[in-house]
């Protein structure tokens, strides 16, 4: 029998911010992960000194916005904004999570945070993100997200075995994240 108090209670606060230098040897490490790039479109292995002048590039690059995401002040995932729109007011979402602690609900709360920032703190105003079809993880946490599917881009990459599949596109407007929001 367990009693009201005995129950672990758990009220971890997650936060979300720029991008720091001090952030990189753990994005680097992650990245280097098959569990992380098997479904991303990058070449691996990630290397830190290039990954060091990326991050120096990136200060003064408009076009972009990376994130660090944190949960009771430990790194649980990384994302951010990319080809940024400030005209048209959209930009391209992207996410991993740590590697060695997914389907545990990170991800869901990091990209729920991630559209927070975005349309609150950057004033966009609409999202979207482009996956591979099979990313079942990915669809997952962006539906319970608000996004919704725009179009399929048929054959649109290669599989390691060589077969051709189509990359998803899906969307979230701000308007339909505050109605979310009120729910
Ligand atoms: C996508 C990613 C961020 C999700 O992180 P996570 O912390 O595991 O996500 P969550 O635990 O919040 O949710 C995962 C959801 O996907 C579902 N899911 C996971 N694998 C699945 C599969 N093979 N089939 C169907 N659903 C699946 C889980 O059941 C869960 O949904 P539920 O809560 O309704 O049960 C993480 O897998 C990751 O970093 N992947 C590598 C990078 C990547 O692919 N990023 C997206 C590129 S666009």
């Amino acid at each position: 029998m367990m009693f009201a108090g005995e129950k672990p209670i758990s009220n971890k606060v997650m936060e979300i911010r720029k991008l720091q230098k001090e952030d990189l040897e753990t994005r680097v490490l992650w990245m280097n992960d098959p569990k992380i790039y098997s479904s991303m479109h990058f070449e691996v292995p990630i290397l830190m000194d290039k990954t060091i002048q990326w991050y120096e590039n990136n200060l003064k690059n408009d076009n972009r916005f990376d994130v660090t995401v944190l949960e009771d002040g430990a790194i649980v995932a990384f994302g951010g904004f990319t080809s940024i729109n400030r005209e048209i007011g959209k930009a391209e979402t992207y996410l991993f999570a740590n590697p060695i602690h997914l389907h545990k609900g990170i991800g869901t709360r990091a990209k729920k945070l991630i559209c927070q920032f975005g349309f609150e703190q950057l004033g966009l105003n609409k999202l979207y993100f482009i996956t591979n079809e099979d990313n079942f993880a990915s669809i997952r946490v962006n539906e319970k997200c608000g996004f919704k599917l725009e179009g399929r881009m048929r054959q649109e990459y290669l599989t390691k075995d060589g077969e051709r599949k189509d990359r998803l596109y899906f969307g979230l407007l701000k308007e339909e994240w505050e109605v979310k929001d009120e729910q």
